[in-house]
């Protein structure tokens, strides 16, 4: 059988992708969370599991290092990469969010100073409603910048709501419904056509049952 090689990042997204997997019949036997291990192997079905950073996922399978990727669609749409986006698999929901002080008036900004992991789609966002912006690039703990005054909104993604409710932040309004994707290289898709379709095959059925 011919190997696959799939991309994931560690955290939420993978501890449920992993389960779906399995209802798919992939299993990674030696798989634990807790572990530091970066390769895990399906040695039966010959597919490779590799834990890479979520925001390097789709550049691993743009590369060909992985044949798939499994990443959320808002790493997607802040850094589009040239890859087959061939499955929603429906896990890690979450919504893509400008979020701030409960009473801001974003109608009325000219201008904003926003926080955010996803500068781009933030400047996209604002430029769309003809609001200037200073766009802050931060890499975790962005609920912060309102806190202190470094920034008037933040954008981000809200999964529980409990980050910004525990910060007595709130959504001023949702930019985009996030889940994870499936992901392949264009080449390994010409190369390997038949093994990935019977992989994302088993995904889909293993998605019925999961769900
Ligand atoms: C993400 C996101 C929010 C939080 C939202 O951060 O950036 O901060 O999760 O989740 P919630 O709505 O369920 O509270 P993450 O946990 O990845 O940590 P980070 O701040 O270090 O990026």
């Amino acid at each position: 059988m011919e190997s696959l090689t799939v991309a994931m990042a560690k955290g939420r997204i993978a501890n449920q992708a992993i389960k779906l997997l399995e209802t798919a019949g992939i299993l990674f036997s030696d798989f634990d969370e807790k572990s530091r291990k970066l390769i895990f192997t399906d040695e039966e079905r010959s597919v490779k599991l590799i834990f890479v950073k979520a925001v390097d996922v789709p550049t691993y399978v743009e590369l060909g290092a992985a044949d798939i990727g499994v990443i959320g669609k808002d790493v997607m749409l802040e850094d589009p990469k040239d890859v087959y986006e061939l499955l929603d698999l429906g896990i890690g929901k979450c919504k893509l969010s400008v979020a701030g002080f409960p009473g801001e008036n974003l109608v009325n900004s000219s201008q904003l100073t926003v926080a955010s992991k996803y500068p781009s789609l933030a400047k996209m966002h604002f430029n769309q409603k003809g609001i200037r912006t200073e766009i802050i690039k931060l890499n975790g703990s962005v609920e912060l910048a309102p806190l202190i005054g470094m920034a008037d909104v933040i954008v981000d993604i809200v999964e529980t709501g409990a980050t910004l409710k525990e910060n007595g932040l709130v959504v001023l309004e949702t930019i985009a419904e996030v889940s994870a994707r499936l992901i392949v290289n264009k080449a390994s898709f010409a190369i390997k056509t038949e093994r990935i379709q019977n992989f994302i095959a088993d995904v889909k059925t293993g998605l019925e049952v999961y769900s």
